[in-house]
């Protein structure tokens, strides 16, 4: 139907007919010439059209944006002056000879370079904001990364295998998304969270180097960065340690960065411990490109009267800690109210401040509502701890240390964000180190901080009981300008301690035994030592991009509610289908009845 793209003709055509297919971005009649730019996957041309071609002049007339346009014509060089560089076909345009409209398109939702239609009205016609250059342009990107991804793997000796949809339960944290079955009534599928044991039996079966890039379904709460279907590049290896897998990863990521976007990733990336993060950033995934830093001052803080210091500087999960601002003091009394406004949404009860006008002058060059509360050699040791200079201010959270590390953490982003302080580029490294269990007060249980199959860093069962909570696990997380890219570990292979680790757990033996006694079973049948990795490509691709949503790189992503609104799923099962499945529905209650979920909106 056509002889190449519109967006590859160029100046190499001229005086040559070319025939081109795609939509129309716009049209303008100038004073008797017609001008089409006719737009396909890879780029614009504009297409001109005189009335002495009289059939497809009159053709050109009747045209709409986003008509579906066939047209020969051929090409020449634009009038000087009329030069577009920005374009690939900016130097010509083609004068049309014959056109057809292959179809006709009703007015479009939203003009396709209008940059503020509300997302909800781009995923209903997802379809039409799909061809916006920036977002064809996305997928381009998230095409390549898959190709350079996969052929590094491929080299390195990693067999692609698929793995079950319809499984058992794979816990990774989150809800599972159930799948009725029609042929054991009452009893369902689960859809994989991840496919961590599948990929831990591919290991026990000898395929020794396994990957996948895999759909993963979660039904947890959705975030900017998280979707209820998303995909993994995940893989896994035999007969390694962290040290081998942690480097062919860098290799990995190096390579890639390099073939898509020509950035030296570092040699060998930066590691830093789960504790170390905690302490100086208040986060598992620190943005190093923010230079602020949390500096603990609970051993100041211990005997002074102030009591919202002193409490948590005395309690066993207490933390006090200050966060230095450079330039801070030009804060106004309004932006430090609001920023007390935001680490309340992290349960910080207050953001106590202390702004250094004359550091030289001590306790007078200082200028804050605690600091009657506070003695000379704490405020002197504040001062040379913190490492303020004039015209800083200091922020400090007291509390649980969960709550200050939320609050202080997420405080020094937007402060790195507001006051301009990120550096530009790209920061990445492995957090290690991480605790094996995390305590969860409300169930008063031991919760697995990766998932349950991750060993912990001793071989000594009994050691690992004694003090759960001491325990550090053979884990790794890979770090990308402040977002979690990916995880894995260093995996159990031994069924006695896999069985102690889901003990201390809470799963009772029968327990262990219906969920996971495939697995139990198969480490007694010869497992070799392996690891592996999952990373989030949607994540990845998001970064990689400078898209602001990881909805922006999937082609067809649901609502902040877990809706398609495309689709309209999900949807009422139609009762003969819910009949045959052996299914009932229990009546909703009425305030739900009365809520659309689909009318919903996205939110960030
Ligand atoms: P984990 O749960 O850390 O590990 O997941 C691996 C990576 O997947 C991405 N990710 C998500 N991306 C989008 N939406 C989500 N809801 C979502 N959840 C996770 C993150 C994360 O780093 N089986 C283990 C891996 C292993 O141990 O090998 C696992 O799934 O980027
Ligand atoms: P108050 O004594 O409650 O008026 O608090 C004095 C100052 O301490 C105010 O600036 C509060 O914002 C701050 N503050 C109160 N609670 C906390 C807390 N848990 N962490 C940090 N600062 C706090």
């Amino acid at each position: 139907m056509r002889s190449r793209y519109c967006g590859e003709v160029d100046e190499s055509l001229v005086d040559q007919t070319v025939t081109l297919c795609g939509w129309v971005q716009r049209r303008r009649d100038h004073g008797g010439v017609i001008f089409i730019d006719l737009r396909d996957r890879e780029g614009p041309v504009q297409v001109v059209f005189d009335p002495d071609t009289v059939e497809a002049f009159a053709t050109a007339e009747q045209v709409r944006n986003e008509f579906v346009l066939r047209i020969t014509g051929r090409v020449r060089l634009r009038p000087e002056g009329t030069d577009n560089q920005d374009l690939r076909t900016g130097k010509i345009e083609v004068l049309g000879k014959e056109l057809e409209i292959l179809n006709s398109a009703e007015t479009p939702p939203f003009q396709l370079d209008d940059t503020d239609v509300h997302e909800d009205i781009r995923l209903r016609y997802r379809y039409v904001d799909l061809r916006r250059p920036e977002m064809l342009a996305r997928f381009k990107l998230r095409h390549q990364v898959n190709q350079v991804l996969r052929n590094f793997l491929d080299k390195q000796g990693f067999m692609e295998i698929e793995t079950p949809m319809l499984t058992k339960a794979t816990p990774e944290g989150a809800r599972d998304y159930l799948v009725p079955s029609r042929t054991h009534p009452g009893e369902f599928f689960a859809l994989p969270q991840s496919p961590q044991l599948f990929k831990q039996l591919l290991m026990m079966s000898g395929m020794d180097r396994y990957y996948q890039i895999v759909r993963c379904f979660r039904d947890e709460d959705l975030r900017a960065d998280r979707q209820p279907e998303f995909t993994q590049l995940d893989l896994e290896m035999s007969f390694v340690d962290e040290q081998t897998l942690r480097d062919l990863m860098e290799n990995m990521m190096r390579n890639l960065f390099k073939t898509i976007m020509d950035v030296d990733l570092p040699e060998s990336f930066q590691t830093m411990s789960h504790a170390e993060a905690m302490r100086r950033f208040g986060s598992d995934k620190p943005d190093l490109r923010n230079p602020l830093e949390l500096t603990d001052v609970g051993d100041l803080m211990a005997g002074v009267e102030f009591k919202v210091f002193s409490g948590p500087a005395n309690a066993e999960d207490g933390r006090v800690a200050a966060l230095r601002v450079p330039a801070g003091c030009k804060l106004t009394r309004k932006q430090i109210d609001a920023y007390t406004k935001y680490v309340s949404i992290y349960g910080a009860k207050g953001l106590a401040y202390i702004k250094v006008n004359a550091v030289e002058k001590g306790r007078e060059g200082l200028q804050s509502p605690i600091l009657k509360f506070l003695p000379d050699d704490v405020v002197n040791a504040i001062v040379e701890r913190t490492g303020v200079k004039n015209g800083d201010l200091i922020f400090f959270g007291a509390d649980k240390t969960h709550i200050v590390n939320e609050a202080l953490g997420a405080l020094r982003l937007k402060v790195g964000e507001d006051m301009e302080l990120v550096e530009a580029g790209w920061k990445i490294l492995w957090v290690v180190d991480f605790p094996m269990f995390e305590w969860d007060p409300k169930e008063k249980r031991w919760f697995a901080m990766h998932h349950p199959f991750t060993a912990p860093n001793t071989d000594d069962i009994a050691s690992l009981k004694a003090d759960p909570g001491k325990a550090l696990s053979r884990g790794y997380d890979m770090v990308l300008n402040g977002s979690e890219i990916g995880g894995g570990s260093i995996r159990i292979h031994q069924p006695e301690m896999q069985s102690a680790v889901f003990e201390m757990l809470g799963i009772a033996e029968e327990e262990a035994e219906e969920k996971f006694g495939f697995l139990l079973n198969a480490l007694k049948y010869g497992c070799p030592p392996h690891g592996g990795v999952a990373f989030g490509l949607d994540r990845l691709v998001m970064l990689m991009t400078g898209a602001s949503s990881i909805r922006d790189v999937i082609a067809f992503p649901k609502t902040q509610t877990a809706s398609c609104l495309l689709t309209s799923a999900p949807s009422d099962a139609g009762s003969g289908q819910l009949r045959e499945l052996g299914i009932r529905l229990r009546q909703k209650p009425q305030d739900q009845q009365a809520q659309d979920p689909q009318a919903q909106e996205t939110q960030s």
